[in-house]
C-alpha cells in the first residue's frame, strides 16, 4: 500500500507536504489532513498522520534511534536495559541485569544497591535541577501550592524522618488512603525512602475495598486525609478510614500503629488518642535532611492493588531497581520529556498511571508535574484548558473518558483558551476510538501535536505498546512494542492470529518494570499470568494487528470491566451484589456507554421469600437500592447502568454462570473471533 508505514513503523522521513491545519471550527473530521486511507475508512480506520518536521527536528529520540534501539535489544536485551541503567544513579552496580532462574518472578539488576527516591530527589539537589520547580499542584476551589525540588525534597525528609520516628522501618507497609494533594506525594516519596513500601489506595474507594487491601497488606501506618473537595462538595476520608480499621479483625487494626492525618478540609474530625496524629503535628520539628536507606534493586518499592478475574483485588509487587529503569525509560523515550516541560498527567496517583508518570517518571527526569485535586469539569467544562493555559502544560498525558466528556461539552471550550504551550498528547487506560483520537488531535494539538495513545497496565509498571512522537500514527492503534518488548496477538494454542483477526495480547519477553509477583499469593501469579502460554505473560487484552504490524487493542479478554478506564472484577461486583439480602444469585457483564467506554449490566435472580415484584415491592425501587448498595460497598467506580430480574442464569455443566451467554443476548451478537475459547476468555 502507497501510504503504508516501512516496516518498523519510524524511521521513515518525515513529510513534508502535510498542509496547515483549517481554522477552528472544523466543517468536518474528514477533512483533517491525513496521508493515506479512505473515505469509508472510520470503521477500520486506515489514516496515517506522519510526523511534523519541527516534531522530528525537535525530539530527543529521533526515528534513526528508535531503528537501531530495536536492533539493539533484538539482538541484546540485557545490554539495551543496561545502558537504559546507566543513565541512572546507583549505589552499587548490577551483578546481572536480568535473572530468569526462578521465572515467572523475575529479577532485575541483582546485586545492585539504589533507591528510586536517590534518582528522583536526592541527586537532584547537587545539580542545576536544585532550584526548578519540581511539583505544581491546584485545588479544586482554585488554591495552588508549588515546589521546588529542594522544598519536595526537605518536605519529604521531615516527613520522612516523622514515620521513622512513628517506628516504621525497611519493609513496613504504608497505606496511603488519599486524593491527590502534595503531601500524597510526600507521602510516597518518604516511605520509599526509609526502605517501607507504599500502598495507595485511590480516594473514591469505600471502606471495604479499603479494608480488603489492609486485611492483605497488613499495614504499620496509614496516611489520610480529614477530607476534600470534589464537585464542589466536601468529602470527608478519614471516618472512612477509621470503618475500614473497626472492620479489620483485632490483631490487624491492632497492627495498624498510626494514623497521619492531613488537615486539608478543616472539618470537624474525631481522633482516636494514641493512634492518630495529625500530619502538621507530626512533621513538626522534623529536620530537612534525611538518610535515604539503601535498598537492594529487588525489594519491593510498593505494592498497587488491581482487580481481576476472582473475587479479592490482587497486589502488584514493583521492585526499586528494575521499575526505576523501565519508568525513566519510558519517560524520557515517550514523552521526549525535557527538563523545561510542564508535564500533566491527569491520572490520580492512586493508580498506577499516577505512580509511573505523575510521581516517579517526572521526577527522576528533573521536570515539573502537574497535580489537580478536583473534577475535571469543575466549575466549568474549560477547567482543564484554563489549567493548560495558566500553567503552560507542554505534555498532557491523559484518558479517553476524559477526552469524550470534553468532547462531548464541546470544542468552543477549547477554542476559548490559548492552548500554544502544548506539544504532545497522549492517552492510557482504555481504547480511544478513532473519532475521538481525531477530535483531540484536532481541537485540542490543534493538528500540532502528536497524539500518542499508551497501552500499559499496573502490572506492566512501565509503557509497553506505544508510539513515539516522532512515530507514524493511526488513530486509535497504539502502534508497536517500544523497544525491548516483544509482543504478539495469538490464538489459544499460542499461534500467531494473522493480520486482521483477534486473538490474545502477549508479551513475550520480561521486562524491567514487570510485577515482581502478586503479594502473599505466588501461585495467583503464576497462575493468572504466565500458565496459559509457559514462558509468556497474558495480559489478559485482546487485540489484533493490521497489514503493517500495528496493534489495536480492543478490550479485556477475561471479566474484568474498565469503567471510565477503570479496572474492576466483575467477580467483585457480583460479591457486592449477592451481599444484599434479597440477592440470591447475579451475574454482572460489560455493556458499551458512550461516555464511560463501558459500564456494568446485571442480572439478578431474587431470594425465594423474596416478595413479588410489582405486588409490593417495585422493581424500579429494588433496582435502585441494588445499583446503591454496590456503589456503597466498592465506591463510585462500580457504575451499574441497569440491572435485570431474572429466574435463573444460565449455567454450564459444570455449573459456572456462562457470562458469555449473557453477553451475547445482551449484545444481540456472537462472541465472534474468539468463541472457540472457553468462558472467561471472550
Ligand atoms: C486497558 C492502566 C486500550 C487494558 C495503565 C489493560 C488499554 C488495562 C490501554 C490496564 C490502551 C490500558 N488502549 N486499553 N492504550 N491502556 N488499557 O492496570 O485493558 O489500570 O489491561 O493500568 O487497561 O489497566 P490498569
Amino acid at each position: 500500500a502507497p501510504n503504508a508505514p516501512n516496516a518498523h513503523g519510524d524511521g521513515t522521513p518525515p513529510s513534508a507536504t502535510v498542509p496547515p491545519l483549517p481554522d477552528l471550527p472544523a466543517p468536518h473530521l474528514r477533512d483533517l489532513p491525513f496521508t493515506g486511507g479512505t473515505i469509508d475508512a472510520l470503521l477500520r480506520e486506515e489514516r496515517v498522520f506522519r510526523p511534523l518536521p519541527q516534531v522530528v527536528a525537535g525530539a530527543v529520540v529521533n526515528p534513526q534511534d528508535v531503528t537501531r534501539a530495536r536492533a539493539r535489544a533484538a539482538a541484546d536485551p540485557d545490554g539495551y536495559w543496561e545502558e537504559a541503567a546507566e543513565e541512572l544513579e546507583w549505589f552499587r552496580r548490577w551483578d546481572a541485569v536480568h535473572d530468569g532462574s526462578n521465572a515467572p518472578f523475575h529479577r532485575w539488576f541483582t546485586g545492585a544497591r539504589c533507591n528510586i527516591v536517590h534518582n528522583a530527589l536526592d541527586r537532584h539537589i547537587e545539580t542545576g535541577t536544585k532550584n526548578r520547580l519540581a511539583l505544581i499542584w491546584e485545588g479544586e476551589s482554585g488554591d495552588t501550592r508549588s515546589f521546588t525540588y529542594y522544598q519536595l525534597y526537605r518536605e519529604v525528609n521531615r516527613l520522612a524522618n516523622a514515620l521513622r520516628g512513628l517506628g516504621v522501618g525497611k519493609g513496613d507497609r504504608v497505606i496511603i488512603y488519599m486524593p491527590p494533594l502534595p503531601e500524597t506525594v510526600f507521602a510516597m516519596l518518604a516511605a520509599a525512602k526509609i526502605g517501607a513500601v507504599h500502598s495507595t489506595v485511590f480516594g473514591g474507594f469505600s471502606a471495604r475495598s479499603l479494608r480488603d487491601r489492609m486485611e492483605d497488606a497488613r499495614p504499620a501506618v496509614i496516611v489520610t486525609v480529614d477530607g476534600f473537595y470534589r464537585n464542589g462538595r466536601v468529602i470527608p476520608l478519614k471516618p472512612i478510614a477509621d470503618e475500614a480499621v473497626a472492620t479489620l479483625p483485632p490483631d490487624l487494626a491492632a497492627g495498624v500503629r498510626h494514623m497521619v492525618v492531613v488537615h486539608r478540609a478543616h472539618m470537624e474530625t474525631p481522633m482516636t488518642e494514641g493512634r492518630d496524629i495529625w500530619y502538621h503535628d507530626a512533621v513538626r520539628g522534623q529536620h530537612h535532611e534525611a538518610l535515604t536507606e539503601i535498598m537492594d534493586s529487588t525489594d519491593p518499592l510498593f505494592l498497587l492493588y488491581t482487580s481481576g478475574t476472582t473475587g479479592k483485588p490482587k497486589g502488584h509487587v514493583h521492585a526499586h531497581g528494575g521499575y526505576m529503569v523501565g519508568v525513566h525509560r519510558t519517560m524520557r523515550w515517550v514523552f521526549d520529556v525535557k527538563p523545561t516541560d510542564i508535564f500533566w498527567c491527569t491520572a490520580e496517583p492512586g493508580w498506577i498511571t499516577g505512580h509511573s508518570y505523575v510521581v516517579y517518571g517526572p521526577l527522576m527526569a528533573g521536570t515539573t508535574t502537574v497535580l489537580y485535586e478536583g473534577h475535571p469539569l469543575y466549575p466549568e467544562p474549560g477547567r482543564v484548558w484554563s489549567m493548560v493555559e495558566r500553567l503552560g502544560v507542554t505534555i498532557l498525558y491523559t484518558a479517553p473518558t476524559l477526552v469524550r466528556m470534553l468532547m462531548r461539552h464541546g470544542a468552543q471550550h477549547v477554542a476559548r483558551h490559548d492552548l500554544t504551550t502544548l506539544r504532545l498528547l497522549a492517552t492510557v487506560g482504555e481504547p480511544i476510538s478513532p473519532e475521538a483520537w481525531l477530535w483531540f488531535h484536532r481541537h485540542v494539538g490543534r493538528g500540532r501535536c502528536p497524539v500518542l495513545d499508551t497501552w500499559w497496565q499496573t502490572e506492566t509498571g512501565m509503557i509497553m505498546l506505544s508510539p513515539l512522537p516522532v512515530s507514524l500514527l493511526k488513530p486509535g492503534s497504539v502502534t508497536r512494542p517500544l523497544p525491548g518488548i516483544e509482543a504478539d496477538v495469538v490464538d489459544e494454542h499460542g499461534k500467531p492470529v494473522g493480520p486482521g483477526h483477534g486473538g490474545l495480547l502477549v508479551l513475550q519477553r520480561p521486562w524491567p518494570a514487570m510485577s515482581c509477583g502478586v503479594y502473599n499469593d505466588d501461585e495467583s501469579y503464576r497462575r493468572l499470568y504466565w500458565e496459559r502460554f509457559p514462558g509468556w505473560y497474558c495480559t489478559g487484552d485482546v487485540a489484533r494487528r493490521d497489514e503493517d504490524g500495528y496493534f489495536w487493542i480492543q478490550g479485556r479478554a477475561d471479566d474484568v470491566l474498565l469503567i471510565a478506564g477503570h479496572r474492576i472484577g466483575t467477580a467483585e461486583m457480583e460479591a457486592a451484589l449477592a451481599s444484599h439480602p434479597s440477592v440470591a444469585e447475579c451475574a454482572v457483564i460489560g455493556v458499551p456507554d458512550a461516555l464511560r467506554g463501558e459500564v456494568a449490566k446485571a442480572f439478578v435472580v431474587l431470594v425465594d421469600d423474596h416478595p413479588p415484584l410489582g405486588t409490593m415491592v417495585n422493581a424500579d425501587d429494588l433496582a435502585t437500592e441494588l445499583v446503591e448498595h454496590v456503589r456503597r460497598e466498592l465506591g463510585p467506580v462500580a457504575v451499574i447502568r441497569e440491572v435485570t430480574f431474572r429466574e435463573g442464569l444460565p449455567r454450564n455443566r459444570s455449573g459456572k454462570i456462562m457470562r458469555r451467554v449473557l453477553r451475547s443476548e445482551e449484545l444481540g451478537r456472537d462472541t465472534g473471533d474468539l468463541s472457540t475459547l472457553e468462558d472467561g476468555y471472550v
